[in-house]
């Protein structure tokens, strides 16, 4: 029976057999077949397993028209065949400054949008990089009048719905004597997407407004982590006893749309360190390692507090010191292995629509242990007690090396790091491809051809970007120099 005789509904589950690549041929043959493969229901239902898709933040690839998935997983595709080669061809390097020391942080917020971080002078910029060709510094939020000549050690950044305004909340330190413990500031700014007149490549920089700004006196405990997510900060506090051994851990949220606080105890066991966590439109997830031998990762719901409104012309009231207890844990997984020989490891990039959450972890020089990938399934809810298991894998790094800078993507199928070999002190950057639901095995591989002649020396990187999804990977160098490598 000839195919295009076919009732539509079978059609259609046919297509749905066959992988995005396969419907990219078949919608070339002929005007039926492209009618059918242009779709909403075909591109929406398709799986495209572990291809990172280009999609602004906060916009479920559900609402998006077919030929607009269509062109993104067409991309995607490409960047994909690119990545996998031995020596991915760099398609673009970009120098983006070449005065900008000190760099501290990096964060690519969406594939458009870069933060910069600078320790000396205190500085935070925003980056357009979304025309690579023209590049610009779209923000600067200076941070010199800061009270008590504040050191900036952190900052995390998320794009605000409908992308026009970018929320960063920066962690600092205070210097002057008078003061000691830790600062939150955070910081609304709104975004151009057009140069003003894109002849002379200027535009009047919009002015940072200050959406919160806290001080924590040592006595309280010191801002340790932080993650943003819509209006949604939330920071980590270390409580110490003495500086070797934490006794409590609390998370402070804060809602920067309505200025509600809310402080909340984890109830970590006692027996957990190398805590993180992370957080995602609805939930928090808190990731750390059990009796030095279990990685366990706990989801739970954020607090209903944090989302209260309060009436017009009131102002919140501050939390409480007392801590309120997070809602029950709605998931939680333990990973099957003794990873006591674990030196450090990394969570993937935060995002607003990854359905999982990832780790890296890279073996200690000392006692040459394997290097391991987990995936952590976010959605669908567990029943109470339930401890699942994720997908674990392993791979193999340069034994005599270590990961000394690492990015781990959004979604957990793609990772840079900065490798360094002990023997010879020599630098390379490697890429890893992972797949998420363990169908394929890891390729570990050097990003850049050994004989290729860059501008810039890999020893004197000081930070890294990484975005998943477009391959952009962004460098920062002793130097001054910000280089742009597009993929
Ligand atoms: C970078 O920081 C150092 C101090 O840490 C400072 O001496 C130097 O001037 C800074 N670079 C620039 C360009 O300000
Ligand atoms: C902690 O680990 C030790 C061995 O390292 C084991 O004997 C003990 O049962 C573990 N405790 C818990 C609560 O898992």
């Amino acid at each position: 029976m000839p195919l295009l005789s076919l009732p539509p509904d079978i059609l259609l589950s046919i297509l749905l057999l066959l992988r995005a690549q396969d419907i990219l041929v078949v919608s070339q043959t002929c005007r039926i077949l492209h009618e059918y493969t242009s779709s909403d229901y075909l591109w929406h239902q398709l799986a495209t397993h572990n291809l990172p898709l280009d999609i602004d933040p906060y916009v479920d690839r559900n609402h998006l028209p077919g030929p607009k998935l269509q062109a993104i997983v067409t991309r995607a595709l490409r960047v994909d065949n690119n990545w996998r080669r031995s020596n991915p061809r760099i398609r673009k390097l970009t120098r983006l400054a070449m005065d900008l020391e000190n760099v501290s942080q990096l964060q690519f917020i969406s594939s458009e949008w870069l933060v910069v971080l600078r320790r000396f002078p205190p500085s935070l910029s925003v980056w357009r990089v979304a025309n690579i060709e023209q590049p610009y510094r779209a923000a600067v939020i200076n941070l010199l009048d800061l009270p008590g000549l504040a050191v900036p050690l952190k900052f995390a950044a998320a794009m605000q719905a409908g992308c026009r305004e970018v929320l960063i909340a920066l962690i600092l330190e205070p210097k002057a004597s008078t003061r000691s413990g830790t600062l939150l500031y955070a910081y609304s700014v709104v975004l151009k997407s057009e140069l003003d007149d894109a002849g002379s490549g200027t535009f009047a920089l919009p002015s940072p407004r200050v959406v919160c700004s806290i001080h924590r006196p040592e006595a309280e405990g010191r801002f340790h982590e932080l993650h943003v997510c819509g209006s949604i900060i939330a920071v980590g506090i270390l409580q110490f006893r003495n500086y070797l051994s934490p006794v409590g851990y609390r998370i402070l949220f804060i809602n920067s749309a309505t200025g509600v606080q809310c402080l909340v105890d984890p109830q970590v066991p006692t027996q957990f360190t190398q805590m993180h966590f992370k957080v995602s439109p609805r939930q928090l997830v808190i990731v750390g390692i059990h009796n030095e031998s279990t990685l366990v990762v706990r989801t739970h719901d954020l607090p209903p507090a944090i989302f209260k409104q309060i009436p017009p012309n009131s102002t919140p009231s501050q939390p409480t010191l007392s801590a309120e207890s997070l809602p029950d844990s709605t998931a939680q997984f333990e990973s099957p292995l003794a990873i006591s020989d674990v030196d450090f490891w990394y969570l993937s990039a935060d995002s607003t629509h990854t359905s999982r959450i990832s780790s890296i972890s890279f073996h200690s020089l000392v006692r040459m242990a394997k290097d391991y990938i987990f995936h952590f399934p976010l959605d669908g809810r567990m029943d109470e007690g339930i401890i699942a298991k994720p997908s674990v894998s392993t791979f193999t790094t340069d034994s005599s090396a270590s990961a000394e800078i690492v990015c781990l993507g959004e979604t957990g199928s793609r990772a840079v790091w900065l490798q360094r070999r002990w023997t010879s002190d020599e630098y390379t950057l490697m890429k890893a491809t992972f797949s998420p639901n363990g169908r394929e095995p890891a390729v570990v591989q050097p990003l850049l051809a050994r004989h290729l002649a860059l501008p810039f020396e890999l020893h004197r990187c000081q930070s890294l970007a990484f975005e998943e999804a477009t391959g952009r990977v962004c460098l920062a160098v002793h130097t001054g120099e910000l280089w742009l490598l597009q993929f």
